[in-house]
């Protein structure tokens, strides 16, 4: 247990004005069982299993199914989330996704999850910071708990990478998989949890890394661009070489920034859970930081790089390897499309005293869902039916009994 020093500029570690504080009470990942090796890819790609291992140490990477989608992947790493937390999901105030590859521009994915798992109380919205998007997302629900505002949130990262590759581009196809991680925060008055964060970006960088979409100026004022191949409208550019150099000059001070902001040094940290996209990119932040490379957590190589789900997806493997112990101080550190980058210091771990006694069953939660499922399709036929119903005869006399009825239906919920 790492004893937070108390010489910071501030007096000590951060204590905020409410006294309460924001801790991760549950965690939870999915990936697609679908593996693509790099032999996989040398069947299609002019590229060699041995320069994608040596140049960015991934091996494999998850590809969704055709019946899976972002928010079926980060349902299912709420939904252990929610289960290691032991909350129902009426009990969340808000629910962010931070991603890249919505389902929708809108409805967010977050009101796609929302409903999905029944969390009829919370409010929801995606979060778009590319890879350090997680690190935004549980800053913003952090600050919500801190401030009084809110109790619970869930905060999740969820990408389909691959379904926004240029599957002809050898630099960024190779790099990225699909997944999804996810974290409950809870509020408690009892010192720890999200103790800082910083969070930068430079717009500067926008032509080094992103996916032209609808209202996309570039592909707007130059249609010929996005046909020969250069800028493809929902699929990835990348300039690898540029964004590399960019992650290795900002992931060293963007830490430090964040310890020192939390009242603590690289001598207290515990873990640091990057990104995950590219093993020589943490090699080489930490020689920057002079610290051994097992301080990071990395899973590059099975995953590759899953964008805004990497950080939860390696947190949540780090404590499955037994790697996060209570009282460890963690940092998270996000960079990538924006330019955008963040980190994020954590004491982890909630005390005894302020964790729930299973008081709900997993039954419960696996009723909550299915209500949540029936809930969802029983309103939208209602609507269905009232405008059929509208079109057919406005003011009908036994067509207005059965919209009664189905009226009488909505309300069982
Ligand atoms: O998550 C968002 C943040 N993203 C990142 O952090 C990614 C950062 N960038 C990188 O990880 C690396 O830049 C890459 C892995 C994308 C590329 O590695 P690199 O060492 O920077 O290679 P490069 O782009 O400078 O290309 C070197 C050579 C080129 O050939 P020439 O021009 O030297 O003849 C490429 O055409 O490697 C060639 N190349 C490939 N060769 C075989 C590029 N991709 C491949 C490939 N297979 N897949």
């Amino acid at each position: 247990m790492v004893i937070l020093n108390n010489n910071h500029k501030n007096g000590g570690r951060p204590r905020f004005d409410t006294g309460l504080y924001a801790h991760v009470a549950g965690w939870g990942m999915a990936v697609p069982e679908n593996v693509l090796t790099n032999e996989d890819i040398e069947a299609f790609l002019e590229t060699s299993d041995e320069w994608i291992r040596t140049r960015t140490g991934i091996r494999e990477r998850r590809i969704a199914g055709e019946r899976e989608s972002t928010a079926s992947l980060g349902l299912r790493a709420a939904q252990q989330a929610l289960e290691v937390a032991d909350i129902l999901p009426v009990e969340l105030d808000m629910v962010i996704v931070a991603t890249s590859t919505p389902e929708h521009i809108f409805p967010s994915t977050a009101s796609l999850i929302q409903d999905q798992l029944g969390a009829s109380r919370a409010g929801a919205f995606d979060l778009s910071a590319a890879c350090s998007g997680f690190v935004y997302a549980v800053d913003m629900a952090a600050q919500a708990i801190r401030s009084g505002s809110i109790e619970t949130a869930l905060v999740v990262g969820a990408e389909t990478m691959t379904r926004v590759m240029d599957w002809q581009d050898r630099s960024t196809s190779i790099l990225f998989g699909d997944g999804a991680g996810a974290i409950v925060l809870k509020s408690s008055e009892i010192e720890g949890g999200v103790l800082s964060a910083v969070l930068r970006s430079d717009g500067s960088g926008c032509d080094l890394l992103g996916i032209p979409t609808v209202g996309s100026q570039d592909v707007l004022l130059s249609p010929e661009m996005s046909q020969n191949g250069h800028l493809k409208m929902h699929k990835m550019f990348m300039h690898g070489s540029e964004v590399f150099k960019f992650a290795t000059r900002v992931i060293g001070d963007s830490i430090l920034e964040a310890l020192d902001k939390a009242g603590l040094t690289l001598d207290d940290v515990d873990l640091i859970v990057p990104h995950q996209a590219n093993d020589r990119i943490l090699q080489s932040a930490a020689r920057a930081l002079k610290v051994d490379k097992d301080l990071f957590m990395s899973n590059v190589e099975r995953y590759g790089n899953t964008s805004a789900a990497s950080i939860p997806i390696a947190l949540c493997e780090a404590l499955e390897q037994g790697r996060v112990e209570d009282g460890d101080v963690l940092v998270f550190v996000g960079f990538g499309g924006g330019l955008t980058w963040a980190s994020m210091v954590v004491q982890w771990g909630v005390p005894d005293e302020d964790m729930q006694t299973h008081r709900f069953s997993k039954q419960r939660r696996k009723l909550s869902y299915i209500g949540a499922r029936w809930r969802s399709r029983a309103i939208r036929t209602r609507r269905n039916l009232n405008e059929t119903i509208d079109r057919i005869r406005p003011g009908g006399g036994r067509l207005k009994r059965l919209r009664h009825k189905a009226d009488q239906h909505e309300d069982f919920d």
